[in-house]
């Protein structure tokens, strides 16, 4: 939540800054700002191209700040955006992440006769190291002093007047990575915004700070001890962050699944063992081996993602499993029983909530599993072993590939797991042969569009719209329903069909249709039950069905066909036509799907 760039070197600033948010604007995007050395300060409400107009052509500086925002401590305004000053109006910064503190501390400068201009935590930050800057006379140890005052989360970036070539950046609980080229250097939350200019790339640690000038850069510790620290190289092709001549990040993403699967599985897939290489957990065994409960917290769709995880791991390893939401499970006491491994699914590795619950996991001495997107990412670097999704970055505010790339990587998790714990040869093979052609599958259903589109402008005309799915796509009914609230804004339920007589079989009526997840698998006698009993109330119901399935003709008003599958796997496959459901009625209803209302992509607060 919230996207910080900088940028010391010998060219123009400003372009650099500006293409930079708007790489990072899926982290937030209801204002955004820069300051430029030498130049001053700007500011917009809205999207970055908003502060585009407010640039002058000519500003010339060669190192600056930025910032876009997802409003935590006051509104959406001009003068929340960052980039905030201190006291004297010389020092600036931005910030991302959330100042615990920050009212007390505020009162306590109040007090000392400091006024503030905006309603922010972080314009309290930039005072307190202001404050302290000048004290010291040296802006690290001014920073430092005023980072022991504070309590909450920061990845930050700091410039002052009279240092028009220096930046300084500190992380604790919100990424920061720096760049580094040939005389020019640059920081932000996450690597996207940087590939386009240098791969070399080191993240910060918690608790670490870096001068960085257009010379050179020093990382810190904030006990002032110098660390050794060399950038690695990223090697990610630079078309991951462009839209590659599709309208929208969300359709471009969701059209990369086949390759997403593809690298997902590159070098994992033991077809004659029946098993999963899986580099991370390999020295692990002894202890898998020994696991007896399995609890997989995530949040949003990562948590969904943990629904289709649990029955994976329970009918492939036999492990009992409990899913749990992060905002949930961080918050109530646990009493440990035998050997539980907790299992958390993030696509950034950043969000609050996750994060706390391994934290929270390994005070209890219960060992932690990553199922991670972002290498290097918090949980990935805090969790005591893992299995990266290598979904690619992900740009698109809604998850879509990632969603996928969990689901693969539960799977090859729980073939894993169960490879240890009795499962067959035999079966295990059986699972690995149909992910090989799991790509293969999506790109058909990918190829077939066009249908999916024009389903999207049937059902347009309606405001609510229920998903029900049992067993391995009970998760997927709440997905799809996910999807189509967030980047459409359409009002939709995810429901176990099952419970649907429960409850919410009464708001059936003719308008307000149901979209059936029911391929052609074990629960598909108990699915057509229950298309039955909403036909009989008049609701409208879109199946998505498996292929050469000609009854449900019959028996639906609409159907999208996904290619048969094992049944563990029909998650993956019938997740895709939900995908571009809600895609395309947010599309159609005139919405900017990357960048929906009142989201952003990284949730690091809680
Ligand atoms: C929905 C979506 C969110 C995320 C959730 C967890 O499309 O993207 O629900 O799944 O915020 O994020 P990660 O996976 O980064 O922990």
């Amino acid at each position: 939540m919230c996207g910080i760039i900088a940028y010391t070197g010998f060219r123009r600033a400003a372009p650099i800054l500006l293409d930079g948010l708007r790489m990072l604007e899926y982290r937030g995007y209801d204002s955004s700002g820069v300051y430029i050395a030498g130049d001053g300060v700007y500011r917009a409400l809205g999207p970055v191209d908003n502060l585009v107009q407010k640039i002058p052509v000519d500003v010339q500086g060669t190192a600056g700040i930025g910032h876009t925002r997802w409003a935590t401590h006051g509104q959406p305004s001009e003068q929340n955006a960052h980039p905030h000053h201190d006291q004297q109006g010389g020092l600036w910064v931005v910030h991302n992440g959330i100042i615990e503190n920050y009212a007390e501390l505020r009162a306590e400068l109040v007090a000392e006769g400091h006024t503030f201009i905006s309603e922010t935590d972080t314009e309290v930050l930039a005072h307190l190291i202001g404050m302290r800057y000048e004290e010291t006379g040296d802006l690290a140890t001014g920073l430092v002093r005023a980072l022991e005052r504070v309590r909450g989360t920061y990845g930050i970036a700091v410039m002052a007047d009279d240092l028009p070539d220096t930046i300084l950046t500190a992380r604790m609980g919100s990424p920061i990575a720096i760049g580094v080229k040939d005389g020019e250097y640059f920081v932000a939350s996450d690597a996207a915004p940087l590939i386009r200019h240098t791969q070399q790339i080191l993240y910060l640690e918690e608790g670490e700070y870096a001068v960085i000038t257009s010379e050179g850069y020093d990382v810190f510790s904030f006990t002032h001890e110098r660390q050794h620290r060399s950038p690695e190289l990223l090697d990610l092709p630079l078309d991951v962050v462009e839209k590659g001549g599709h309208p929208h990040f969300m359709l471009k993403e969701i059209m990369e699944v086949p390759d997403v699967l593809e690298n997902s599985a590159r070098g994992r897939l033991l077809l004659k063992e029946g098993s999963a290489k899986l580099g991370g957990l390999e020295d692990q065994v002894p202890f898998l081996r020994t696991v007896d409960r399995v609890v997989i917290v995530g949040c949003g769709s990562a948590y969904y993602a943990g629904l289709v995880g649990k029955l994976l791991i329970e009918d492939l390893a036999g492990i009992p499993v409990t899913v749990e939401l992060g905002s949930e499970y961080r918050h109530r006491p646990h009493r440990v029983v035998g050997t539980t491994a907790l299992v958390v699914v993030s696509q950034s590795g950043e969000t609050a909530d996750s994060l706390a619950c391994v934290r929270e996991a390994k005070r209890m001495g219960v060992k932690t599993i990553g199922i991670v997107n972002v290498v290097g990412s918090s949980i990935a670097r805090e969790t005591d072993m893992g299995v990266y999704n290598h979904a690619g970055p992900e740009l698109g505010v809604a998850s879509t590939k990632a969603y996928v790339s969990q689901l693969e990587a539960l799977m090859l998790f729980a073939l894993f797991l169960g490879r240890l714990r009795g499962l067959s040869v035999a079966q295990g093979a059986g699972l690995v042969c149909e992910l090989m052609r799991l790509p293969e599958k999506v790109r058909d259903i990918l190829a077939h569009r066009d249908k999916i589109q024009h389903i999207a402008e049937e059902y347009l005309g309606y405001d609510d719209f229920l998903f029900i799915g049992r067993s391995y796509n009970f998760g997927t009914a709440y997905e799809g329903a996910l999807k189509l609230k967030e980047v459409a804004y359409v009002h939709a339920e995810g429901y176990g069909a099952g419970e649907m007589k429960h409850g919410p079989i009464a708001m059936i009526d003719e308008i307000f249709p149901t979209v059936a997840i029911m391929p052609s698998d074990s629960m598909y006698e108990k699915m057509r039950s229950n298309v039955e009993e909403i036909r009989a109330r008049k609701g409208r119901v879109l199946a998505i069905a498996t292929e050469g399935n000609t009854e449900i003709l019959a028996l639906a008003d609409d159907v999208l066909y996904i290619p048969d599958t094992k049944e563990a796997l029909t998650p993956i496959l019938a997740t895709i036509p939900l995908q571009l459901f809600a895609y395309y009625t947010g599309v159609l209803r005139g919405f900017n799907v990357d960048r929906p209302r009142n989201l952003a992509k990284s949730v690091t607060v809680e």
